[in-house]
């Protein structure tokens, strides 16, 4: 039996996570249990370089995080589950690595002059921010990870990755696999005001949101602007609500929209009710699944802890190869 490719991802906890990051890479996460060796990590470092002056919050979003990811379906049996910052040899490999990589790489990023832009109002012109990628290479290189499950968003950051393996293994004759980037392929997720859905244009609906609020948020949300009236005939290709549809409802509700919509046969609150219905149903399990963790905190240190435990004794392993090859 060959083994499995071993894949690596993380998430910063620098928010609750929304149908759009569940839709987007979460559900990806779940399904890529079946056919890789799976190392899922909360980047709580990352989210310290992009919010150093508020780190107050990035606890207890480790936590949900780790509750979303559980009750979403990450298995702690199978998949290794863990915390950056519990496992400081990610610390340590990114020192090593930034002893090589050369500062125009990091200023050249186009994701790091994004988000120098998009940050505007908070100083990012900070060391740590700029060496963000080199922190990440060391996420991946320190498991050895062949695979990276991302969105279109980190491929600079993987290119990267793949720039420090290639010179670390030349300077060094080390021995970092080259990982691959695992795009993912994500369906787009609408938020309730029509525009992509993001934590900072408040148009999300969370995991941890409670039935009726899903279904208040819905019932709010924009539809195609020129149905201004029930008897207006309505255009789904340019609904946003229709975009929800066709990634929660079956297939039967899809078709009889695309026809009813057009012809005024339904009006966009039924139509509303109805995705809001299928939206339930999708998550009615994970919403169980999240009060039972919630109501027991002692199982969530457990998995951390353990998922620590491999972790570390992984990465242990690659600082000695490291070491070993530095001459250290
Ligand atoms: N930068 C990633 C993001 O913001 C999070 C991240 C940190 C990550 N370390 C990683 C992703 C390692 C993949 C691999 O989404
Ligand atoms: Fe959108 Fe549905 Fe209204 Fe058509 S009926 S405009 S798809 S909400």
């Amino acid at each position: 039996m060959t083994a499995r490719p071993r894949i690596l991802s993380g998430m910063q906890p620098s928010g609750r996570l929304h149908l759009g990051n569940y839709v987007g890479a979460l559900a990806n996460w779940v399904r890529l249990q079946e056919t890789h060796a799976c190392f899922y990590m909360v980047a709580d470092w990352h989210a310290v370089s992009t919010n150093y002056a508020e780190t107050d919050r990035i606890k207890l979003y480790t936590r949900e995080m780790l509750i979303d990811w559980l009750a979403a379906g990450l298995d702690p049996a199978r998949s290794t589950i863990f915390i950056q910052s519990k496992v400081p040899e990610h610390a340590v490999l990114h020192l090593l690595l930034s002893m090589i990589v050369p500062v125009p790489w990091l200023e050249r990023n186009p994701t790091y002059k994004e988000q120098q832009e998009q940050l505007a109002n908070r100083d990012m012109t900070t060391y740590g921010f700029l060496g963000y990628p080199v922190l990440q290479s060391a996420d991946i290189l320190l498991y050895r990870a062949d695979e990276v499950p991302v969105g279109q968003d980190q491929l600079p950051h993987l290119e990267l990755t793949r720039e420090i393996a290639r010179r670390f293994n030349h300077v060094y004759r080390g021995v970092f696999p080259e990982p691959k980037a695992l795009l993912t392929e994500a369906p787009k997720l609408p938020g309730t005001d029509g525009r992509k859905m993001s934590k900072s244009y408040n148009n999300a609906i969370f995991l941890s949101d409670p039935e009726p609020t899903v279904r208040e948020k819905l019932r709010t949300m924009v539809t195609d602007p020129a149905r201004k009236r029930r008897s207006d005939p309505g255009n789904p290709e340019v609904c946003p609500v229709f975009d929800l549809h066709k990634i929660f409802s079956p297939t039967s509700t899809i078709e009889r929209i695309n026809v009813e919509c057009r012809t005024a046969a339904i009006g966009c609150l039924d139509c509303k009710a109805l995705v809001a219905d299928a939206i339930v149903d999708r998550f009615k399990p994970i919403w169980e699944k999240r009060a039972a963790l919630a109501a027991d905190p002692a199982s969530i240190d457990r998995v951390v802890r353990e998922g620590t435990e491999h972790a570390q004794s992984v990465a242990r392993e690659t600082l000695a190869s490291v070491n070993d090859a530095m001459h250290l």
